[in-house]
Protein backbone atom coordinates (compact mmCIF):
# COMPACT_ATOMS: atom_id res chain seq x y z
CA UNK A 1 0.00 0.00 0.00
CA UNK A 2 1.42 3.42 -0.94
CA UNK A 3 1.29 6.19 1.94
CA UNK A 4 2.17 9.98 1.85
CA UNK A 5 3.41 12.17 4.48
CA UNK A 6 3.35 15.88 4.74
CA UNK A 7 3.85 19.02 6.33
CA UNK A 8 1.87 22.18 6.45
CA UNK A 9 1.79 25.62 7.90
CA UNK A 10 4.24 26.55 10.25
CA UNK A 11 7.33 23.93 10.96
CA UNK A 12 7.45 22.54 14.16
CA UNK A 13 10.84 20.78 15.51
CA UNK A 14 9.62 17.00 16.21
CA UNK A 15 8.35 17.28 12.47
CA UNK A 16 11.70 15.32 11.23
CA UNK A 17 11.42 12.41 13.67
CA UNK A 18 8.14 12.28 12.29
CA UNK A 19 9.01 11.86 8.65
CA UNK A 20 12.34 9.25 9.84
CA UNK A 21 9.91 7.18 11.99
CA UNK A 22 7.25 7.28 8.88
CA UNK A 23 9.28 6.30 6.35
CA UNK A 24 11.55 3.40 8.32
CA UNK A 25 8.54 1.84 10.34
CA UNK A 26 6.24 2.00 6.30
CA UNK A 27 8.92 0.14 4.88
CA UNK A 28 8.93 -2.32 8.07
CA UNK A 29 5.67 -3.07 7.50
CA UNK A 30 6.14 -3.99 3.90
CA UNK A 31 3.92 -0.67 2.36
CA UNK A 32 5.55 2.04 0.00
CA UNK A 33 6.29 5.30 1.95
CA UNK A 34 6.08 8.68 -0.16
CA UNK A 35 7.35 12.37 0.77
CA UNK A 36 5.07 15.17 -0.25
CA UNK A 37 7.41 17.95 -0.41
CA UNK A 38 6.84 21.92 0.09
CA UNK A 39 2.71 21.42 1.90
CA UNK A 40 -0.22 21.76 0.07
CA UNK A 41 1.41 24.28 -2.18
CA UNK A 42 3.66 20.84 -2.96
CA UNK A 43 0.53 18.38 -3.34
CA UNK A 44 -0.89 20.55 -5.76
CA UNK A 45 2.10 20.62 -8.25
CA UNK A 46 2.84 17.13 -8.02
CA UNK A 47 6.04 17.47 -6.08
CA UNK A 48 5.25 13.68 -4.59
CA UNK A 49 8.08 11.05 -4.64
CA UNK A 50 9.09 7.72 -3.55
CA UNK A 51 10.96 7.67 -0.59
CA UNK A 52 14.15 5.99 0.58
CA UNK A 53 15.94 5.05 3.89
CA UNK A 54 18.55 7.81 2.78
CA UNK A 55 15.88 10.57 2.17
CA UNK A 56 15.49 10.50 5.75
CA UNK A 57 19.08 9.65 7.11
CA UNK A 58 20.32 11.92 9.88
CA UNK A 59 17.30 13.95 10.25
CA UNK A 60 16.11 12.91 13.38
CA UNK A 61 18.35 15.85 15.61
CA UNK A 62 16.88 18.28 13.57
CA UNK A 63 14.85 21.02 13.51
CA UNK A 64 12.34 22.51 10.97
CA UNK A 65 11.63 19.84 8.16
CA UNK A 66 13.48 18.46 5.59
CA UNK A 67 10.35 18.25 3.34
CA UNK A 68 9.37 21.75 3.55
CA UNK A 69 6.21 23.47 4.56
CA UNK A 70 3.82 26.18 3.17
CA UNK A 71 0.98 28.04 3.86
CA UNK A 72 -1.49 27.78 0.21
CA UNK A 73 -3.80 29.94 -0.79
CA UNK A 74 -4.01 27.97 -3.91
CA UNK A 75 -5.77 25.15 -1.73
CA UNK A 76 -8.75 27.52 -1.09
CA UNK A 77 -9.71 27.45 -4.84
CA UNK A 78 -11.89 23.67 -6.04
CA UNK A 79 -9.62 23.56 -8.87
CA UNK A 80 -6.79 23.31 -6.90
CA UNK A 81 -8.03 20.79 -4.60
CA UNK A 82 -9.13 18.79 -7.48
CA UNK A 83 -5.68 18.79 -9.02
CA UNK A 84 -4.16 17.73 -5.64
CA UNK A 85 -6.40 15.03 -5.49
CA UNK A 86 -5.48 13.73 -9.31
CA UNK A 87 -1.77 13.82 -8.02
CA UNK A 88 -2.29 11.05 -4.76
CA UNK A 89 -4.28 8.86 -7.31
CA UNK A 90 -1.77 8.99 -10.08
CA UNK A 91 1.19 7.85 -7.43
CA UNK A 92 -1.77 5.35 -6.02
CA UNK A 93 -1.60 6.53 -2.43
CA UNK A 94 -4.05 5.32 -0.04
CA UNK A 95 -3.19 6.90 3.11
CA UNK A 96 -1.94 10.31 4.12
CA UNK A 97 -0.51 11.75 7.15
CA UNK A 98 -0.55 15.60 7.16
CA UNK A 99 1.63 17.21 10.09
CA UNK A 100 0.34 20.72 11.15
CA UNK A 101 -2.16 22.86 12.86
CA UNK A 102 -6.24 23.38 13.11
CA UNK A 103 -5.76 25.96 9.82
CA UNK A 104 -4.16 22.38 7.69
CA UNK A 105 -6.98 20.55 9.26
CA UNK A 106 -9.54 22.58 8.07
CA UNK A 107 -8.27 22.38 4.79
CA UNK A 108 -8.23 18.52 4.78
CA UNK A 109 -11.39 18.31 6.36
CA UNK A 110 -12.90 20.39 3.23
CA UNK A 111 -10.29 18.27 1.03
CA UNK A 112 -11.91 15.45 2.38
CA UNK A 113 -16.00 15.81 2.18
CA UNK A 114 -15.08 16.29 -1.76
CA UNK A 115 -12.71 13.78 -2.64
CA UNK A 116 -12.28 10.12 -1.21
CA UNK A 117 -9.15 11.36 0.96
CA UNK A 118 -8.43 8.84 3.64
CA UNK A 119 -5.68 10.96 6.11
CA UNK A 120 -4.59 11.17 9.76
CA UNK A 121 -3.75 14.66 10.86
CA UNK A 122 -0.58 14.94 13.90
CA UNK A 123 -0.71 18.11 15.70
CA UNK A 124 2.27 20.07 15.13
CA UNK A 125 2.89 23.58 16.08
CA UNK A 126 4.83 25.65 18.62
CA UNK A 127 1.63 27.28 19.79
CA UNK A 128 0.32 24.40 21.19
CA UNK A 129 -3.47 25.75 20.50
CA UNK A 130 -5.23 22.39 18.75
CA UNK A 131 -8.26 21.40 19.92
CA UNK A 132 -8.56 18.13 21.71
CA UNK A 133 -5.09 17.48 22.19
CA UNK A 134 -3.20 18.33 25.44
CA UNK A 135 0.23 18.61 23.13
CA UNK A 136 1.37 19.54 19.71
CA UNK A 137 5.07 18.40 18.35
CA UNK A 138 7.16 21.57 18.47
CA UNK A 139 5.71 22.91 21.83
CA UNK A 140 8.41 21.30 24.15
CA UNK A 141 11.26 22.73 21.80
CA UNK A 142 10.24 25.87 21.41
CA UNK A 143 9.43 26.25 25.40
CA UNK A 144 13.38 25.56 25.79
CA UNK A 145 14.44 28.03 23.22
CA UNK A 146 12.48 30.49 25.27
CA UNK A 147 13.40 29.56 28.11
CA UNK A 148 17.60 29.48 27.30
CA UNK A 149 16.23 33.09 26.04
CA UNK A 150 14.61 34.38 29.13
CA UNK A 151 17.64 32.73 31.47
CA UNK A 152 19.96 34.63 29.47
CA UNK A 153 17.65 38.02 29.80
CA UNK A 154 17.76 37.62 33.47
CA UNK A 155 21.54 37.36 33.68
CA UNK A 156 21.76 40.80 31.86
CA UNK A 157 18.59 42.23 33.27
CA UNK A 158 19.58 41.32 36.93
CA UNK A 159 22.73 43.17 36.28
CA UNK A 160 21.22 46.70 35.64
CA UNK A 161 18.32 48.93 37.30
CA UNK A 162 16.10 47.67 34.15
CA UNK A 163 13.04 45.98 33.31
CA UNK A 164 13.08 43.66 29.96
CA UNK A 165 10.04 42.90 27.92
CA UNK A 166 10.02 39.73 25.97
CA UNK A 167 7.51 38.81 22.97
CA UNK A 168 7.21 35.14 22.42
CA UNK A 169 5.54 33.80 19.46
CA UNK A 170 1.32 32.51 19.92
CA UNK A 171 -0.58 33.85 16.81
CA UNK A 172 -4.01 33.71 19.16
CA UNK A 173 -2.61 31.83 22.18
CA UNK A 174 -1.16 32.19 25.45
CA UNK A 175 -0.04 28.78 26.22
CA UNK A 176 3.25 29.38 24.92
CA UNK A 177 3.91 32.20 26.66
CA UNK A 178 2.21 31.33 30.06
CA UNK A 179 4.37 28.06 30.53
CA UNK A 180 7.56 30.31 29.24
CA UNK A 181 6.72 33.00 32.23
CA UNK A 182 6.35 29.87 34.94
CA UNK A 183 9.11 28.39 33.82
CA UNK A 184 12.10 31.25 34.10
CA UNK A 185 10.10 32.95 37.41
CA UNK A 186 8.91 35.88 35.53
CA UNK A 187 6.81 38.45 37.14
CA UNK A 188 4.34 39.59 34.08
CA UNK A 189 2.67 37.49 32.08
CA UNK A 190 0.31 39.05 29.14
CA UNK A 191 -1.78 36.82 27.11
CA UNK A 192 -4.77 36.95 24.85
CA UNK A 193 -6.97 34.64 27.59
CA UNK A 194 -6.64 36.86 30.29
CA UNK A 195 -7.18 40.60 30.99
CA UNK A 196 -3.93 42.37 31.81
CA UNK A 197 -4.30 43.83 35.36
CA UNK A 198 -2.16 46.78 34.65
CA UNK A 199 -3.25 49.18 38.11
CA UNK A 200 -3.30 46.55 40.20
CA UNK A 201 -0.27 45.02 39.14
CA UNK A 202 1.34 48.22 38.39
CA UNK A 203 0.50 49.47 42.00
CA UNK A 204 2.72 46.17 43.57
CA UNK A 205 5.46 46.36 41.13
CA UNK A 206 5.56 50.18 41.50
CA UNK A 207 5.36 49.54 45.71
CA UNK A 208 8.71 46.72 44.86
CA UNK A 209 10.76 48.92 43.08
CA UNK A 210 10.37 51.44 45.60
CA UNK A 211 11.28 49.03 48.90
CA UNK A 212 14.44 47.84 46.36
CA UNK A 213 13.25 45.58 43.84
CA UNK A 214 15.94 46.62 40.90
CA UNK A 215 14.35 44.70 37.61
CA UNK A 216 11.77 42.76 36.38
CA UNK A 217 10.98 40.36 33.32
CA UNK A 218 7.98 40.38 31.73
CA UNK A 219 6.80 38.37 29.31
CA UNK A 220 4.07 38.92 26.17
CA UNK A 221 2.43 36.70 23.82
CA UNK A 222 2.61 37.89 20.61
CA UNK A 223 -1.22 37.42 20.34
CA UNK A 224 -2.00 39.89 22.72
CA UNK A 225 -0.86 42.94 20.82
CA UNK A 226 -0.19 44.48 23.94
CA UNK A 227 3.80 44.96 23.45
CA UNK A 228 3.84 48.57 23.07
CA UNK A 229 1.30 49.35 26.12
CA UNK A 230 2.67 47.08 28.59
CA UNK A 231 6.56 48.39 27.30
CA UNK A 232 5.15 52.27 28.16
CA UNK A 233 3.58 50.81 31.86
CA UNK A 234 6.74 49.48 32.75
CA UNK A 235 8.44 52.26 31.93
CA UNK A 236 5.79 55.08 33.62
CA UNK A 237 3.83 53.02 36.26
CA UNK A 238 6.28 50.14 37.19
CA UNK A 239 9.35 52.98 37.28
CA UNK A 240 11.78 50.96 35.63
CA UNK A 241 13.71 51.75 32.12
CA UNK A 242 12.62 49.14 29.48
CA UNK A 243 14.40 47.14 26.97
CA UNK A 244 11.84 45.21 24.48
CA UNK A 245 13.14 41.49 22.91
CA UNK A 246 11.04 39.94 20.27
CA UNK A 247 11.94 36.19 20.02
CA UNK A 248 10.39 35.53 16.71
CA UNK A 249 11.39 32.73 14.74
CA UNK A 250 14.00 31.71 16.45
CA UNK A 251 11.37 30.14 18.64
CA UNK A 252 10.75 27.76 15.29
CA UNK A 253 13.99 26.36 14.90
CA UNK A 254 16.38 24.19 17.17
CA UNK A 255 17.18 20.32 17.44
CA UNK A 256 13.85 18.53 18.69
CA UNK A 257 13.98 17.84 22.48
CA UNK A 258 13.61 14.06 23.79
CA UNK A 259 10.14 14.87 24.57
CA UNK A 260 9.74 15.78 20.82
CA UNK A 261 11.28 12.93 18.79
CA UNK A 262 9.26 10.45 21.24
CA UNK A 263 6.36 12.16 20.69
CA UNK A 264 6.47 11.93 16.97
CA UNK A 265 7.46 8.21 17.09
CA UNK A 266 3.95 7.52 19.22
CA UNK A 267 1.80 9.73 16.98
CA UNK A 268 3.22 8.15 13.61
CA UNK A 269 2.53 4.56 14.64
CA UNK A 270 -1.07 5.55 15.74
CA UNK A 271 -1.50 7.15 12.76
CA UNK A 272 -0.04 4.38 10.80
CA UNK A 273 -1.98 1.29 12.63
CA UNK A 274 -5.14 3.23 11.62
CA UNK A 275 -4.32 4.13 8.01
CA UNK A 276 -3.71 0.23 7.59
CA UNK A 277 -7.19 -0.60 8.98
CA UNK A 278 -9.40 2.06 7.36
CA UNK A 279 -9.96 3.40 4.35
CA UNK A 280 -12.16 6.10 5.29
CA UNK A 281 -9.59 7.71 8.31
CA UNK A 282 -10.10 11.43 8.34
CA UNK A 283 -9.26 11.81 11.97
CA UNK A 284 -6.85 13.79 13.94
CA UNK A 285 -4.33 11.72 16.36
CA UNK A 286 -4.09 13.62 20.15
CA UNK A 287 -2.63 13.09 23.00
CA UNK A 288 -5.14 13.77 25.82
CA UNK A 289 -4.17 13.03 29.77
CA UNK A 290 -1.48 10.92 29.05
CA UNK A 291 -2.87 8.55 26.22
CA UNK A 292 -2.53 8.54 22.54
CA UNK A 293 -5.92 8.08 20.70
CA UNK A 294 -7.72 9.11 17.65
CA UNK A 295 -10.65 11.79 17.37
CA UNK A 296 -12.71 13.12 14.78
CA UNK A 297 -12.02 15.90 12.89
CA UNK A 298 -14.91 17.94 13.08
CA UNK A 299 -14.04 17.89 16.95
CA UNK A 300 -10.63 19.66 16.56
CA UNK A 301 -11.62 22.16 14.18
CA UNK A 302 -15.16 23.33 15.58
CA UNK A 303 -14.28 24.65 18.69
CA UNK A 304 -11.02 27.17 19.41
CA UNK A 305 -8.62 25.82 21.81
CA UNK A 306 -8.76 26.11 25.63
CA UNK A 307 -5.36 27.05 27.54
CA UNK A 308 -5.93 24.78 30.59
CA UNK A 309 -7.35 26.64 33.51
CA UNK A 310 -4.64 26.16 35.96
CA UNK A 311 -2.18 28.17 33.80
CA UNK A 312 -4.57 30.74 33.27
CA UNK A 313 -4.92 31.36 37.25
CA UNK A 314 -1.51 31.39 37.54
CA UNK A 315 -1.02 34.55 35.37
CA UNK A 316 -2.59 36.90 38.34
CA UNK A 317 0.28 34.96 40.62
CA UNK A 318 3.74 34.90 38.97
CA UNK A 319 5.31 36.91 41.39
O1 LIG B 1 3.50 28.24 13.60
C1 LIG B 1 2.93 29.08 14.50
C2 LIG B 1 3.53 30.46 14.38
O2 LIG B 1 4.92 30.41 14.64
C3 LIG B 1 2.85 31.49 15.26
O3 LIG B 1 3.33 31.47 16.57
C4 LIG B 1 3.16 32.76 14.53
O4 LIG B 1 2.18 33.74 14.79
C5 LIG B 1 3.12 32.34 13.10
O5 LIG B 1 3.36 30.95 13.07
C6 LIG B 1 4.11 33.02 12.21
O6 LIG B 1 3.87 32.62 10.90
P1 LIG B 1 4.88 32.87 9.72
O7 LIG B 1 6.06 31.97 9.92
O8 LIG B 1 4.10 32.52 8.51
O9 LIG B 1 5.28 34.31 9.79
Amino acid sequence: MALAIMCSGGDAAGMNPAIKKFVDEVYKRGDLPFLIYDGLEGLIDNKIKRAHHHDVANILHRGGTVIRSSRSKRFFEYEYRKRAYENLQQHGIKGLIVLGGDGSFRAMERFSSEFEVNFVGIPSTIDNDINGTDYCLGFDTALNVVRDALDKIRDTASSFNRAFLVEVMGRDCGHLAIISAMASGAEVCVVPEVEFQSEELGKRLADEVKNGRNYALAIVAEGARKTTEVYNWLQDVVGLETRVTILGHIQRGGNPTVRDRLMAFDFVLLALDHLAEHTDANKVAVYQRGCFKLIEIEEVVSQKYQVPQRYLDAINHLD
